[in-house]
């Protein structure tokens, strides 16, 4: 995928200045990322700190939207200022063609890290993006809960690979593929906060069900517990009657994990997965693309308000 330019207003936007903010003699047709990220430094427009999340999107169930919602959210992350790594750990390498990349040209991916004991590092790839970068997927992943097996601490190669990158992002992003696995339990026990996509179904409860089992058992047996988990409704139509019954059930059995910002069924942003490229790319005013930045102006101030939380108990620690 080419890089994108952008418009003086979207680059006010992202930047959270207004467009007489913007240096005469910097101002263009149309901007680069690079030049955004220029202009960021010279106006020192960086978003408010967040820490360093690591979010993982997972559904046990297939097809819910894990991919097109997380490729999204990391992108716009980017846009916004964030550091972000987005770590495709699926074999269908969706979330690498979501970006505009083939994965299969890519000749290391996390297996390499997990069970090669490559340095994480070095299968970190740049993006169009200056400040997002991803970890690309491939069929060889298949193969990844199978060599995980045998190994001595398995459920936590994942999270002791990241330690050597963690600090240079603020976020830290996995797409899961839909499975109950052992790949899967390693993105649980690096994950701060879990996003659950689901589709306003019925069927999508079962799997809701054994997926919070799943959460209480690490927090039982694993001694990890989650700092956030965000049901996220995708999909949405509200023409269909079944679609708005099953959000009322939704909102009865999970109202604490629920989130109130809705993804709505939108065929450009299925259109723009196709065509490997972010929504914000193909087409920053569509359903999808409003809906993504909705959710993120939910759960920024949250992670804002947690980093300052986190920061203040280290000070009174430290004092
Ligand atoms: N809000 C939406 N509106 C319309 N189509 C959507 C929306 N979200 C996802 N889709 C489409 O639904 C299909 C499944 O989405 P996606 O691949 O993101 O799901 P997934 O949970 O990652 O699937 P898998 O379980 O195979 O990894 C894709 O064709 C995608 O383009
Ligand atoms: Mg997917």
């Amino acid at each position: 995928m080419e890089a994108p330019t952008y418009s003086s207003k979207q680059v006010a936007e992202m930047l959270g200045v207004s467009p007489k903010q913007i240096p005469e003699d910097a101002r263009k047709e149309a901007y680069t990322p690079d030049d955004i990220w220029e202009l960021r430094t010279t106006l020192n427009a960086f978003p408010a700190r967040v820490g360093h999340r690591r979010q993982l999107f997972l559904n046990f169930k297939g097809g819910t939207g894990k991919t097109s919602l997380s490729t999204s959210y990391a992108w716009r992350l980017a846009e916004l200022g964030y550091a972000v790594l987005l770590i495709d750990l699926d074999s269908q390498g969706h979330a690498t063609k979501c970006l505009g990349y083939e994965g299969e040209d890519f000749e290391k991916t996390l297996l390499d890290v997990l069970v090669r004991k490559t340095p994480l590092a070095k299968v970190i790839q740049k993006s169009t993006l200056p400040n997002l970068d991803f970890i690309p997927s491939n069929l060889t992943m298949s193969t990844v809960d199978l060599a995980l097996m045998p190994m001595a601490g398995r459920e936590f190669k994942l999270r002791n690979a990241l330690k050597d990158v963690e600090a240079q992002y603020d976020i830290i992003v996995f797409d899961a593929p839909p499975s109950f696995g052992l790949l899967n339990l390693n993105a649980l026990m690096a994950a701060n906060d879990l996003f659950v996509p689901v589709l306003a179904d019925f069927l999508s409860f079962h799997g809701l069900k054994l997926l919070f089992e799943t959460v209480q058992s690490l927090e039982e047996d694993l001694n990890h517990v989650l700092d956030h988990v965000f049901i996220v409704v995708n999909s949405f139509n509200a023409t269909f009657k079944l679609a708005k019954e099953a959000l009322e059930a939704l909102q009865t059995h999970y109202p604490e994990f629920l989130l109130p910002t809705i993804i709505r069924q939108c065929t450009k942003f299925a259109q723009a997965s196709s065509e490997g490229r972010p929504v914000f790319v193909a087409d920053p005013t569509s359903k999808g693309a409003n809906d993504i930045q909705a959710m993120i102006d939910n759960i920024l101030p949250r992670l804002v308000a947690a980093a300052a939380a986190a920061q203040k108990k280290g000070t009174q620690q430290a004092g």
